[in-house]
């Protein structure tokens, strides 16, 4: 049987319950990367490194809470956390010691951070980065990457989020449009070029290359970028939303040493419930703060309100998370149970003679299929720095890897990558390593490779 037909096949509830969400969402999902073809799965339970789907599947999860479930589902330790503060009160519209105790941990991990202020997701967490670089430096300008992605707001979006996007995208006035620049990655001139313009008030990238890492970048660019900036008086902004105490428990730039102004940070940061922040240097964050000076408050600083900002909740998973991650232990174990997959990966790819590669970084991993691309030799890093770039996968050979993997019972991050947990075990990868051999076969026989 053809891969989709097995997928419908052994998902009727799930098809079912995506009639019925058709008529709830546009295109039936809350959230666009959950929009698969035909439909998408619906997922009942989770814990660990598993989840279970309403047809009654067990899949190995490598979504992965899109990366912020760096210690599995229903972790003991946050579910008792978030259940004790849930019974103690879930917003106070009041300060809290928790919070407190939340920043103290951000703090003590991520090397630039000197001051932190709290907002609900990544995406408020990079909005909050742009306004206070624009109000710090008075200028009006963001330059960002190709395809690097700093969630949703119009700020972010610029031109060239994508590789199919000539036009504008929708919704988006031209006048707000131009006030992003977006240039290739590890471009340093192209760089230089515009923020010899001034009027540029941040650099903002994923500090290991866009679309965590999708397109590796070099630590070398990032400190070009940190002398760059400093030269031209232009904030440095890292959105560590994904590699924040994932590629090291200070983030990338702890493991790389080149410390920004700012730091975006979610996912991991709030322990799996929703939660993101901007940490960075005092001088620059006190553009948020009150001075009590009626002139100064109004014409100066940046206003930030927020009804769950460091929400009890989140704050308390998020203590719990990284309490817990702290040390560095659980980072050698999730890393190297990615290594093994990713070399693992790479050898079935090398047996089966099929065209493509997989790569990753820490405990992140992408898969590209039918395109040639060199494996990683030593670790499980893309090997070709930024000199070369990996190839892109069609979305079709995306879609059936998709699909066949969760007829084989594991799911991916998006199409062609994948979180691994440090409650992630042997089993998992070995589970993980049977469904992609699996469904190399089955796309090969379906014409896909
Ligand atoms: C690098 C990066 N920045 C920002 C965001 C947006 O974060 P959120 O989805 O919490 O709004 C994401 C989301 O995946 C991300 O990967």
């Amino acid at each position: 049987m053809k891969i989709a037909d097995e997928y419908i096949r052994l998902h009727p509830r799930s098809a079912q319950l995506y009639e019925q969400a058709r008529k709830l969402f546009p295109s039936g999902v809350t959230h666009d990367i959950r929009y698969v073809p035909p439909f998408p799965i619906y997922v009942e339970r989770a814990q660990g490194g598993r989840k279970w789907d309403v047809d009654g599947h067990e899949l190995v999860d490598l979504v992965m809470g899109h990366g912020a479930l760096f210690l599995g589902h229903a972790h003991p330790r946050i579910t008792e956390a978030v259940w004790e503060q849930a019974r103690k009160g879930t917003h106070y519209g009041a300060s809290h010691e928790l919070e407190m105790e939340w920043a103290r941990w951000v703090k003590s991990l991520v090397p630039s951070a000197e001051l932190v202020r709290f907002t609900n997701s990544g995406t408020e967490a990079t909005l909050m980065a742009v306004r206070v670089a624009r109000a710090y430096t008075g200028r009006p300008r963001i330059l960002k990457f190709n395809y690097h992605f700093h969630g949703w707001h119009d700020a972010v979006v610029g031109a060239r989020y994508a590789e199919s996007l000539d036009a504008p995208p929708p919704g988006i006035p031209q006048a707000v449009l131009e006030q992003t620049v977006s240039v290739p990655q590890g471009d340093l001139a192209a760089v230089e070029e515009n923020l010899k313009r001034g009027d540029v008030a941040a650099v903002i990238l994923e500090p290991t290359g866009a679309s965590w890492g999708t397109l590796p970048l070099s630590p070398s660019f990032l400190h070009g970028l940190r002398d760059l900036t400093t030269r031209y008086g232009v904030l440095l902004i890292f959105d560590e939303v994904v590699t924040g105490f994932r590629v090291s428990p200070g983030g990338a730039q702890a493991r790389f040493g080149v410390l920004p102004d700012l730091t975006c940070l979610a996912k991991i940061l709030a322990g799996g419930l929703p939660g993101g922040c901007v940490a960075g240097r005092a001088e620059v964050m006190d553009i948020i703060a009150f001075h009590n000076d009626p002139n100064h408050d109004v014409t100066r600083r940046i206003f930030h309100p927020g009804t769950f900002n460091a929400n009890p909740l989140s704050a308390a998973a998020g203590v719990a998370m990284l309490s817990s991650i702290a040390d560095g232990q659980a980072h050698a174990r999730a890393d190297a149970l990615t290594y093994r997959l990713v070399k693992e990966m790479n050898r079935i790819l090398a047996r089966q003679e099929v065209k493509g590669c997989v790569y990753g970084l820490a405990s992140y991993f992408h898969i590209v299929l039918g395109r040639e691309c060199p494996h990683p030799e030593d670790g499980i890093e893309w090997p070709l720095g930024d000199s070369r770039l990996p190839p892109r996968m069609d979305r079709a050979v995306g879609i059936a890897l998709k699909q066949a993997m969760i007829n084989h019972g594991v799911d991916l991050m998006g199409l062609s990558g994948g979180f691994v947990s440090a409650v992630h075990t042997d089993d998992d990868v070995d589970k993980a390593l049977e469904a992609f051999e699996a469904s190399l076969s089955d796309m090969h026989r379906d014409g896909f490779l």
